[in-house]
This record gives C-alpha cells, structure tokens and sequence, in this order.
C-alpha cells in the first residue's frame, strides 16, 4: 500500500459523523489521505500540501457507507415471488429455500463472479464496508463453500446456518448441525454468528442454543429478529450482548426499553456498546411490512443502524442512498441521524468504530484522525440532497482505504 498522500479539498460541507470532534459538519473543509488512513481533516484553508490533489469543487462529502447486513453470496431470481407480493401475497421465510436450491447448484466461479458484480454495485454507490452472509447452504459442506468465498470478497463475513430449517430436516436435530459441525467448518472464515428467530425459522430455545454455540467459538453474535411478527429475538440479542438485533419491525415497549438499557453505560465511544437496532427500509418496503420504529428506538437512547439487506427475496437493492431517503421521508429521521445510522451506526453495529477490527483494520464508519480513508463526494452541495432528491444518481466519487473506486 503506498503511502503517498491526497488531498481532497474544497468539500463545501463535511459530514465528519465524528461526534467527538467540535463540529462534526464542517463547512469548507479538506482531508488528507497518508495511504489508507486520515492524517489530516479540517478547514480547507489550513489544508498542509500533499502529494495530490483532489477539488471537490463544493460538493458534499460523508463517510462511505458502512452496509452491515446483506446476503449476498446467492444465485438465481425471486422476481416472480416479488411480483406475487406486490399483487398482494404475504412474504414467508420459506423463499429461503428457492434461493438455496439454485445456489447449491451454482458453481465456486459463478457464485464468486455475481458476489464480486454485486459488491462492485455497492461500491459504486458509495459502500465502502460491506458485511455479508451465509445462509443460503444450509448444509455443512454448502454453507463452509460460501462462507469461504464470501471472506474473499466481504469486509465482514457472518455465519447464518440457522437461516431456515432445510425441507424435510428436524428442526432440533439440524439447530445441532449448525452449532457443531457447520460452525466448526466455517469458523475459520467469519468473525459472526447469525440466527432467524422467528416463527417459521428458528424457536427462541434453538436461537438461544446458536448463539451459546457461537459465543463459545468465539464469534460475535448478530439476531435476526422482530420482522414477521412480535417475537423474543430482540430481548435474545440484548441477553447475549448481541452486536445488533436486525429487522425489528415488531417491537413491544419492553423491548425497546430492554434495548435502550443496553445503552445505558456508554458514551459515544467509550465503554462497552450496547446491542444496535438495525434497520432495513428497503427490506420493509419490499415486503409491505410496517417500518421499522427508529424514530422511537433513537428517542429511547437506542443505537441504530440503516442496512440495505440486500438479498434476492425481501429487499434486492444495495442503495444505501435509497435506505436514507427512506428514512428521512418516511421514518421521521433527521438527515443528519439517517446519515449517521447509515455510516457510524453500521461500523458500531459490526463494532468496527472505533480503534482496529480483528484483523487489524482501522476503525470506519467516520472521518477522524487515524480513521480508515473511507471518504464519499456527493453531485451535491449537501447531504441533505440525498432525501431531497431521492432516487438520483448523486454518488460523485468514491474512496475506499484511500484509493478512489472507479
Ligand atoms: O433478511 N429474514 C431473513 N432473511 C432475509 C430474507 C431472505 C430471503 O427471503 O431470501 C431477510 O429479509
């Protein structure tokens, strides 16, 4: 990696999402790249010289976004059962399975060749940390061959074996595959654990047996939880110090309450997190279900992030400009909450915020000194276009770890 430096200067308004900083919009700004870290952020006329240099020209600048829930390691199409939705059939976990079938079938070089088109996607679109599961195997030797060629490609890789109880298992004895043989085969190629707590999925009993399973490997904990109906998978994630509890579009006021208390020690970067409400607009969307309470959750002291879900049956879209708009437009956020949901509350959400990740990495998700150079520049002079022009290509250029994504 070289270490020669960029700067990127005349960004009319800098969304830092640096909360310790004084003023974490700056308006005039600069950044300094050194190689893949921030060396440098503040007024564009106080900018040090570089060996390059970039003019804005006024426009906007914000973290990359940090997208941390998709599934991505898929093969074949779900548009059909979208369009059966859409004329008003509910959506139920079982599509899990159609997805599973043709993946299966799918070969190493095909399934990489569409996961590699699909980050590529997100990246244009101003992604720059990008988790992603498994989930579509559902059997050991399927859900290792994914989650291998996921780690080849995704920042962050999650195991979610207990995605759906495969045709014709027994639900008890397949939860002990995927806490014993499946977790073992894959363990060596992600750092999370997952689990579908819902009816039709996974009990609360077997989601508990997972993530003990999980924690016991050593691999932080993610819930799927709240998105078909009321359910224990916020209470589960927030009992296990779970990361983050994602979906949660079912929430009583105790859960929300029981997510609040999980924040209640911390302070913006110091102590130990608490467990993230992630969000999923699109998902929601896609699947005509009542959006997801972040208004509510953030009100009550809940940290929450904004994920695409990217996947083939609930929500095929990576646009995380599209998941703020909706935020904004429909879910009664701020600009400036939306954009932090969707950039600072991804990296807490995969606890990459701050300092290294597990692999040494630097902290994304903001723009702060020592910080991952994850920078994106909008066709706009403020972030506030992104909902106030939702729906256009406002996605100017792109850098990730310093280097600008064609
Ligand atoms: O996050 N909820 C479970 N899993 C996916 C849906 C996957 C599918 O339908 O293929 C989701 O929405």
């Amino acid at each position: 990696m070289s270490s020669a430096s960029t700067l990127i200067t005349n960004i009319g308004e800098l969304s830092t999402q640096d909360y310790s900083a004084d003023a974490p919009v700056l308006k005039n700004a600069a950044v300094v790249f050194e190689g893949e870290r921030i060396s440098w952020i503040g007024p564009a006329g106080n900018a040090p010289a570089a060996d390059e240099v970039v003019d804005a020209g006024g426009r906007a600048g914000l973290p990359g976004w940090v997208d941390s829930h998709t599934h991505l390691v898929f093969a074949g199409d779900r548009s059909a059962e979208f369009e059966a939705r859409m004329a008003g059939q509910a959506y139920e976990a079982g599509g899990i399975a159609v997805t599973t079938e043709a993946t299966r079938a799918a070969s190493d070089y095909d399934l990489t060749r569409m996961l590699l088109a699909r980050a590529a996607e997100a990246a244009a679109g101003g992604t720059t940390y990008l988790e992603t599961k498994t989930g579509y195997g559902l059997s050991v030797e399927e859900e290792r061959r994914h989650a291998r060629i996921a780690s080849t490609v995704a920042d962050a890789v999650t195991f979610l074996g207990a995605h759906l109880v495969p045709d014709g298992a027994d639900a008890d004895e397949y939860t002990d595959l995927v806490c014993n043989d499946m977790l073992a085969a894959v363990r060596p190629y992600v750092q999370w654990a997952d689990v579908f707590c819902e009816k039709g999925a996974f009990t609360e009993e077997q989601s508990r047996r997972v993530l003990q399973a999980a924690r016991d490997a050593g691999l932080g904990l993610r819930v799927h939880g709240n998105q078909l109906g009321p359910g224990a998978g916020a209470q589960l994630a927030v009992e296990f110090a779970a990361a983050s509890v994602d979906h949660v579009n079912h929430l009583s006021d105790d859960d929300v309450a029981a997510l609040a208390d999980s924040w209640s020690g911390w302070d913006s970067g110091a102590g130990v997190p608490g467990t993230v409400a992630t969000c999923l607009p699109a998902c929601d969307l896609s699947t005509r279900a009542p959006l997801a309470p972040a208004r509510q959750l953030l009100d009550a002291g809940v940290q929450v992030a904004l994920a695409s879900n990217c996947n083939p049956g609930t929500s095929f879209t990576s646009s995380m400009a599209f998941c703020v708009a909706t935020a904004v437009l429909q879910m009664g956020l701020t600009v400036q909450e939306a954009v932090r949901a969707a950039t600072y509350g991804g990296a807490l959400a995969l606890r990459v915020h701050t300092g290294a990740d597990r692999d040494g990495a630097r902290a994304v998700g903001s723009l702060a000194v020592g910080h991952r150079a994850d920078l994106q520049l909008l066709n706009a002079p403020s972030a506030a276009h992104l909902a106030y022009r939702p729906g256009m290509p406002l996605t100017g250029m792109v850098f990730r770890a310093g280097v600008q994504v064609p």
